[in-house]
């Protein structure tokens, strides 16, 4: 059992104020939300309109949504976090696929080294890929390609190479479904003279040093592979969307509002086109994010200080920090220290120490035996909420077990539950935060779960006003509720760490979506994972590059 530390009197009002100043900073009242969703549709409009806005609105030149019907086996290639993948991906036409995969670790040296050098190491794991004499479960022979292929659908005399769709999650100006310049690099990496180049062409030209038959026909960002694999499963789709390492969104536009496509020949088709919001880069100005002390910590000493400024609200990468930064400020508290006793730990210490994922875990034992979360369409072991005749009652999120800020430091006032779950916490916290075991009290449990929601809640609310900002960019929402045209389910197509592991993250999420565009149209919103969006995706656009013969 853990000691409880004992707190006097006079001291116990100064700490609950001071617990209680630092949960006003993370709390996002309705209207914050509403002026943040507000800002969020002006920042759609100028990037649509114009070129060099931070959040990019870029066009994609993917002018259709699969149906399920596509067909052909391609490889794809995606590079976006800490793996990179190489996939095998079979099409097969019903909404359904096959995948074989090999993920390869990106070391921090290639995230930071030369461009050339992380390129060709993309080239050498797609030829370890092709070579490694591994048994897909859809094909018995060790060439990917044997039996139907994509190469059915081009002239194998013509063009023999082995067609490659790529998935690059980071900014990019896209100029056709197969060529785009790299805008800048986010989550972490800044891979020399890769800025400004294209990154089909880094990418070929890497194959072309190693003598590789693979070309490489479509660039196609996350956000956009989770769109189109959604569609494909689903058989339509409207957003899809990235909360992972990083987050971002892609959607279905109306050609004539990217206006700043001018007199180019896609915009006189009229039509639509998926649109890459580049939404982690969204109000880097900082005008209407409420930011703590500690998301400013975390901006300061970041690789790209000043941008990725709604990102590192948001995402996996950066919410450990945040919840770090916090705790160290309690470590650090004068005259007492009011948390670990005023002891860290080497890991706690250390810049990005902290795992999101010690957070999702610390949650999830809070949250254990208690209601079932309500979790994304998709996730295993999840429920469909809209399928459901009687949609659950999405839990409120609990910031502080609904009770005024502070009250979770009366370890005494818990129920037993409770206890035994802080228990349970508090074993989490010295094991992952490599903590000495008689410096992690009950309390400190207490406080540290307390973070973790303050943190994680605060991601999950914004999150809400990027999805409530394209259902009304789309015509599908009015901000504030109101009627609009009876629709069948809006789907939105969703990947990523966050929303599929972290405890009650969706139904966060949901619960401030349904305040942003009333319940009536939040009810119809059907979010699904997006399962190997990245993978499928780029192979839905290779398809689509080959039949426009690119
Ligand atoms: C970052 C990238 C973006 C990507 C997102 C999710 O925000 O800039 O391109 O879609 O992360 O991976």
């Amino acid at each position: 059992m853990a000691p409880l530390s004992a707190v006097s009197g006079s001291s116990k009002g100064l700490q609950s104020r001071v617990f209680g100043d630092i949960e006003a900073q993370f709390q996002l009242e309705d209207d914050v939300l509403h002026s943040i969703t507000t800002k969020f549709l002006e920042d759609f409009g100028s990037g649509l309109g114009e070129y060099g806005h931070p959040m990019a609105m870029i066009p994609t030149f993917v002018t259709g949504v699969p149906n399920g019907s596509e067909t052909g086996t391609f490889l794809a290639l995606d590079l976006g976090g800490t793996n990179l993948r190489v996939c095998e991906v079979k099409l097969l036409g019903n909404h359904q696929f096959t995948l074989r995969q090999q993920k390869y670790r990106v070391s921090d040296a290639l995230k930071t080294g030369e461009a050339s050098a992380l390129f060709d190491y993309l080239a050498d794991s797609v030829d370890a890929f092709l070579t490694t004499p591994t048994v897909s479960p859809t094909t018995a022979a060790s060439n990917p390609f044997a039996g139907s292929s994509a190469i059915d659908e081009i002239d194998p005399e013509a063009d023999p190479a082995l067609p490659l769709g790529l998935t690059f999650s980071f900014p990019v100006e896209q100029t056709a479904l197969n060529e785009g310049k790299v805008l800048t690099w986010t989550k972490g990496f800044s891979a020399k003279n890769a800025i400004g180049n294209d990154v089909v062409k880094l990418l070929q030209d890497a194959f072309n040093r190693k003598h590789l038959h693979v070309r490489c026909v479509a660039l196609v960002n996350d956000t956009v592979g989770a769109l189109l694999s959604r569609a494909y499963t689903a058989g339509g789709c409207l957003l899809g969307a990235i909360f992972g390492t990083g987050t971002n969104g892609a959607y279905v536009e109306k050609v004539e509002n990217i206006r700043k496509l001018g007199d180019h020949p896609a915009r006189k088709n009229g039509g639509d086109m998926v649109v890459n919001c580049e939404w982690g880069a969204f109000d880097n100005t900082r005008g209407v994010l409420p930011t703590t002390q500690f998301d400013n910590k975390l901006d300061r000493e970041s690789i790209n200080p000043r941008l990725q400024a709604f990102e590192k609200f948001i995402s996996g990468m950066y919410l450990g920090e945040i919840a770090r930064n916090l705790l160290l400020s309690l470590i650090d508290s004068a005259p007492k220290s009011l948390l670990f006793n005023g002891r860290s730990s080497k890991l706690l210490n250390l810049h990005y120490g902290l795992d999101t994922a010690v957070l999702s875990e610390i949650e999830a034992v809070w949250e254990s035996g208690r209601h079932p979360d309500v979790e994304v369409k998709g996730v295993e072991g999840g429920h469909d909420p809209i399928a459901e005749e009687q949609q659950p009652e999405v839990p409120k999120p609990k910031i502080n077990g609904f009770a005024p800020p502070a009250h979770f430091l009366d370890i005494d006032s818990h129920s037993p539950e409770d206890r035994s779950r802080l228990e349970r916490i508090r074993s989490v916290i010295v094991q992952r935060m490599e903590l000495a075991d008689e410096d992690v009290t009950l309390r400190d449990a207490a406080i540290v779960r307390w973070a973790s929601a303050l943190v994680a809640d605060r991601a999950a609310k914004l999150s809400a006003c990027a999805v409530a900002t394209v259902l009304v960019q789309t015509g599908h929402a009015r901000l504030g509720g109101g009627v609009v045209p009876e629709e069948e389910h809006l789907i939105v197509g969703v990947d990523g760490s966050l929303i599929e592991h972290y405890p009650n993250f969706n139904a966060r999420l949901r619960a401030s979506l349904r305040m942003l565009v009333g319940e009536e149209v939040e009810r119809r919103v059907d979010i699904g994972m997006a399962k190997d969006g990245s993978g499928v995706g780029a192979a839905l656009c290779a398809l689509q590059a080959i039949k426009q013969g690119l």
